[in-house]
């Protein structure tokens, strides 16, 4: 990270992954996830879960924030906010945790819910032992 990366800011984030929760669309859990993930240059991407009748087929929030930035041309990141309703803390999966690790294993994460504290973690902490990019050089 260079000096003229921008801070997370944890609020701003929390924020943003509350607003775009109101719009996944989860008509078989009833659980709405936002995230908020924070690029290297500042920018901010978003991202809810979106299910599908075809359980599988379902996209997490973390996942789906993640492809709109990679999308955008972002790479390199330095926070995540996830924001779930109405569940306890809920923690990203184990697919997600493995898509972020690509992208780098000292990714800040922040997970809350309406009612419960807000915990941080690190990717690293999240995935001991990942299969990281440098495994299959
Ligand atoms: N989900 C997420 O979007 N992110 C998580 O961190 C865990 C779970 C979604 C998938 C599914 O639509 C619903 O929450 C219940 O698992």
């Amino acid at each position: 990270m260079s000096n003229s990366t921008p801070k997370p800011d944890f609020d701003a984030l929390a924020t943003a992954a509350r607003e775009v929760a109101e719009r996944a669309y989860s008509p078989y859990s009833n659980v709405r996830v936002g995230a908020a993930l924070q690029a290297v240059d500042g920018r901010v991407f978003v991202g809810c879960n979106v299910e599908n009748a075809s359980f599988g087929a379902t996209i997490c929030a973390e996942r789906s924030a993640l492809v709109a930035a990679v999308a955008a041309g972002a790479r390199e990141f330095t926070a995540l906010s996830i924001w779930g309703s109405p569940q306890a803390r809920l923690m990203p999966c184990g697919m997600c945790r493995q898509m972020l690790v690509e992208f780098g294993l000292k990714l800040e994460i922040q997970v809350e819910s309406a009612g419960t504290e807000r915990a941080l973690f690190t990717l690293e902490e999240l995935v001991p032992g990942a299969v990281v990019p440098e495994s299959l050089r």
